[in-house]
Parts: structure tokens; sequence; C-alpha cells
């Protein structure tokens, strides 16, 4: 959703990011800007900076950063209208809606929170009546407490095939918002009726506590155990986490990711306040990044059986392509951390996060499970396999100890494994410095951003267009005209041109060119890459003749690589030109 530009200047100027980061990390004051511990990544000594007169934060550790709302969208979780609509909040204006469609769709899903959050006080209500105590009771022998079954809004869902309807009803909603918020459903003859009778009902809410879906479970053998609401205009299965909504705000280093309602609940009674779980489907990679957002490592601690363990396994590809350490957790004797819980204790179950095993060790077990170890050709191709997988493992220490326990599942010497890890690790070694080889010659390698999809593909052209934007950020009075002498598409990187044009829109438009309006505009890790590029330091003075050199770069690096042949000029002649003119002026 497109927000007007005036309307985000303005949500901007009244949240100033020193407030509202000061909200989550402390800040202390040191020259011009402000210091503390980064929120996105574990840190002991400061390298998180805030600038109070650019508006902006920036982490020299990790890289983050941006404006007010991307601060706000990294540390509460949110999207970016969802992070605009959390700072107007904050400051109490109106987020002004686009047409009237978007504002009757905005109205409609404001119905469908409130009718969600009225079902679940409803099923709440119905729970603690005193004709229902045996579904209390039915709660309390899974060895939930009271306070944990208030704290996830547990409820009851009558058999009935109308009361939930009824009681919404006399609350004034309609019976098409009943169905768009998927609390009832319609049979082929058109009646309709309460989708959850006679269930225990576990809210489902949302990162910024909206309830807005729920799960139903049986509480005897019969089929469907749990029933989970559709996709609504609120609710998007794939991009929620169970949970998150508590764990957001954990102290612990690492969150768990569970597999169902229970053993997240179990588990945050326990005192793991930070176990997440997804809904029922297997893990996505929005709710990875979600996870990600909060925390850097991971313990996946699926049900013991295979389905558990298969779906560990795909997780583990997925949260380790968001950067996330990922430990997995074997629960012994019991199918699932609920059982474990009830049946050891918290302390158990903190052993067995400590001894956690390392996804390597798991993935060996993944190995030795391809193949019948009784047998000897099998054997030998396991070593194989297993030996190619140790050689990835950085630490000699950790790889040694791994090579000990496949070498033992083998019914090998450990001698004999460890010579087949050597000789792979020689192979991935030989490639390696090969690779290093090539790297070092390359300087493309050097002054890359972060995210690896706004690689540059031409650095010298690309420092210098560098250097074109923190000029005209620190001066927008440069952007005049400069069009001319310089058009975006003599850009060689797409994100520094992308800036470049919106920087001009901007201008063009009267508006400020600065770090705050790019907002919306970039993805979040563009926008880090902005923060980065800006928090060089421009040249004091003659930035006139700066800009000119930068201008003068760039065209070589066209003229080079023949962007400029068409232009109608000489590529020779222009390549002659800029080279005296560069001897002239001030090199880069
Ligand atoms: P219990 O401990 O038996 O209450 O369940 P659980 O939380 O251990 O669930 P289980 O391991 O059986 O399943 C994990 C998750 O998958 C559940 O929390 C549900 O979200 C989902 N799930 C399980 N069974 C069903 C089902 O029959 N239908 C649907 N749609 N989802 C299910
Ligand atoms: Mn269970």
């Amino acid at each position: 959703m497109a927000f007007d530009r005036i309307f985000l200047d303005e949500l901007s100027a009244r949240n100033d990011i020193v407030d509202v980061v000061s909200q989550y990390v402390p800040l202390k004051k040191s020259g011009a800007n402000y210091f503390g511990l980064c929120p996105f990544h574990n840190e002991k000594s400061p390298s998180f900076s805030v600038s109070a007169d650019k508006q902006i934060f920036h982490c020299f550790g990790c890289g983050a950063g941006g404006g007010v709302i991307t601060f706000v969208m990294k540390a509460e979780g949110l999207e970016f209208p969802d992070a605009v609509r959390f700072l107007a909040a904050r400051c109490g204006i109106e987020v002004p809606e686009q047409g009237e469609d978007e504002r009757k769709a905005a109205r409609h899903r404001e119905r469908l929170y409130a009718l969600c959050k009225d079902a679940g006080r409803f099923f709440y209500d119905t729970l603690w009546l005193p004709e229902n105590r045996s579904v209390q009771q039915y709660f309390l022998n899974r060895g939930l407490h009271r306070r944990i079954m208030n704290k996830f809004g547990l409820g009851y869902a009558p058999d009935s095939f109308h009361a939930l309807m009824d009681a919404m009803a006399a609350k004034g909603y309609t019976r098409e918002e009943l169905l768009d918020a998927g609390l009832v459903s319609r049979n082929e003859k058109g009646r309709v009726y309460d989708r959850f009778r006679n269930r225990v009902m576990f809210p489902i809410i949302d990162v910024r506590g909206n309830v807005i879906a729920f799960g139903g479970r049986v509480m005897d053998d019969s089929k469907p155990k749990y029933l989970n609401s559709p996709e609504t205009p609120i609710f998007h299965k794939s991009r929620n986490l169970f949970a998150l909504n508590f764990s957001k705000t954990t102290r612990s280093d690492y969150f768990i990711l569970a597999e169902g309602y229970m053993d997240v609940i179990a588990l945050h009674q326990a005192g793991f306040d930070s176990a997440v779980a997804s809904l029922g489907t297997s893990l996505t990679e929005d709710q990875a990044r979600m996870i990600a957002r909060h925390t850097g490592q991971i313990v996946i601690s699926y049900d013991a059986d295979g389905a558990g363990q298969a779906a560990a396994q795909r997780a583990i590809d997925i949260l380790k392509k968001c950067d996330l350490q990922v430990k997995v957790l074997k629960i012994p004797g019991a199918k699932d951390p609920d059982e474990f819980l009830r049946e050891k204790g918290a302390d158990a179950f903190r052993n067995l996060i400590e001894r956690s095993e390392n996804h390597n060790a798991y993935r060996i077990e993944q190995i030795a499970a391809k193949y019948d170890l009784e047998d000897d050709e099998a054997r030998v191709q396991f070593l194989k396999d297993a030996a190619r997988m140790l050689a990835t493992i950085d630490s000699s220490v950790e790889r040694e100890v791994y090579a000990g326990r496949a070498a033992k599942m083998a019914g090998v010497t450990p001698e004999a494994m460890a010579v087949e890890v050597k000789r792979e690790l020689t192979i991935r070694l030989k490639k390696r410095k090969a690779a290093e080889r090539k790297e070092i010659r390359s300087p493309v390698n050097m002054a890359q951003p972060k995210d690896k999809t706004l690689a540059y593909t031409d650095i010298k052209s690309a420092k210098a267009e560098e250097g074109v934007l923190r000029l005209i950020f620190s001066d927008q009075k440069l952007l005049a005209g400069l069009q001319k002498e310089l058009p975006a598409e003599w850009f060689s990187a797409p994100i520094l041109r992308k800036i470049y044009e919106h920087a001009h829109a901007l201008d063009e438009h009267g508006q400020i060119v600065g770090i705050a309006q790019f907002e919306g505009e970039l993805t979040e890790s563009e926008m880090a890459h902005l923060t980065n590029v800006l928090s060089a330091s421009t040249p004091a003075a003659e930035q006139r003749q700066a800009l000119t050199d930068y201008i003068n770069t760039i065209r070589l690096q066209r003229v080079k690589d023949g962007t400029l042949a068409e232009a109608g000029e000489d590529p020779l002649l222009t390549f002659g030109r800029i080279k005296k003119q560069n001897a002239g002026g001030q090199m880069i």
C-alpha cells in the first residue's frame, strides 16, 4: 500500500527517532549522536548509533539501518503498513487510507478484528461456566494452570450449531462478517452454522496482539483432532506464528520452534517464554524471517516421530537461509515437548536444550538413516557420504567429535574415519584456496553490499555512484540540473540508481531528500544499504568539484563498458577528454 509522502513526513516528524528507539534500547549521548547496544544482534559494546540530526539509526556491527519506520518494522516485527499504523497510533494521528475501496476494506478488517476478539471472549466465558467443569478439567488434566490458560485466552466452543452466532448477532455482527472471519460455515443448502462445536479453543493472536483466528481441538479421539480457521482477510496462516506476540519480548538468546499449540503453551508455562509454533503447516520462509527479526538462534523442538523429524529437516534449510544458528532437539522417551515437560519437568528440558545437537550431528544421523549399516558395501558408502558432510564443519574439535560418532555408527575405527575426512578436507581446502585466490584478484569483492542480491558488478563505478548519493543527500541543491550531466541510466548498480531516481522525484515535488523519505520505497535490506552508504563522510568543501570527479569516473566506466558508444560521441575522444579532466581535477 502506498501512503501519501506528506503524511509519511508528518509521521516521521512526530515520532522522533531518539524517543522511539529509547523505548527499546537505553541510549547515551556522545557528540552529535546517541549510542547503545544493538537490539538486532547480540553484542557487548555499543555499535548501534542514532542520529537525531538525520533521524536515522545505523549499526556498525550488523549493518542494520534506516529511519524510524524501518526501526519499528524490525523491532516490532511488522510489515511496512503496520509499522506506519503503529507509529500513527503512537503519536495520535489518523492514517489516511487511499481510495474508497481501501477505506472500506480497512473498516471491514477492523470489524473482523473486533469480532474475533469478542468471539474469543465468548469462548473464554463459556469455558468458565460452572456447567463446563469437565472441559476445564480437560485442560487441568493436561497439566495447565489457570494462569497460563488465561494468558493464552483458552476457551470452549459449546456443543451447538448456533451458540456463537447468536451471541455475536446480539452484539451487532452480521452473518457476512461471521462468515468472513471464518467463524461460521455454510452448507450446500445455504444454511449457516457455527464452525467450532464442542471443541477447546486456542486463539491465534498476531504479533500486535489482535485475535485473528482460532484452533479448536476435540477432547476425545474423534477426527479431525484440530480444526483451524480458514484464511481470512485478517488471517494468513503462512505469515503468522503462534505465540510470537509473547515471545517477541523474551530475554532469552534463542527461540524455540515447536509443532503444536499445546507444546508452546506448556513451554511458556515451564518458563521457556521464547517458544513459537508454525500453525499446523510446515515452516514458511515468511515465518523464518519473522523469527530472524527477533533472534539469532533457534532450537527446533519438533515431535519425535518420523513426520516431526522430516519436518525438522525441512525447517533447518529454511532457517539457515535466514542466517539463523540452528540446533535440533531430540526428545527422549516422549512424543513431544508437552509430554516431556509433564513427565520430566522444566529442568530436564533445559538440560536437553543445553545438550541439544547442533544440526551437524543431526545431519549425520539423517545420512545414516539412508544406509543399511549391516551391509559392508553400504557402510563404505555411508562413510564417504558422512566424511563429505563432516568436512564442511569448520571447528576441528567439533569435526573430530562428530567423526568419532559417525565411525561408531558405521562400526569402523575412528582412524579409518579420520583418513576419509582428511581426504575430503584436502579436496575442500584446495577448492577454497582456488576460490580465495580468485577473490583476492578481483577487487569487486571488496566493499560490497551486505545483501548479496544487491551486489555491485562494477565496483569502481559503484563507489563513485555512492559518492554522488552522499553529496546529494548532504546538499539537495546539487540535484538541480544534475540529470543532464548524469543520467540515471549511467548508474551501474540498480539499487543506487533506484535511490538516485527517487531523490530526483522527491526534489521535483519540492520534498526533502532524506532517509525517511525512502521508507516504503526500499526494502529493509536496501534501506540498510542506503544507511551504510550515507554513513561514510562526505567532502566538507569543494563539493561541486567532487561531484564532477564522480561523474567523470562513472562516465569513463560507461565508455569502457560500451554503454556510451551509442550516444553519438566517439568513445576514444571521450576517454581522452575525461582522462585529461581527471588529471587536472581531484582524483578519487
Ligand atoms: P495434542 O497434544 O494432541 O493436543 O496435539 P499436539 O499439539 O501435540 O499436536 P500434533 O503434534 O498432533 O499436531 C501439531 C499441530 O498440527 C497442532 O497443534 C495443529 O496445529 C496441527 N494439527 C494436528 N492435527 C490436525 C488436524 O487434524 N487438522 C489440522 N488442520 N491441523 C492439525
Ligand atoms: Mn501433543
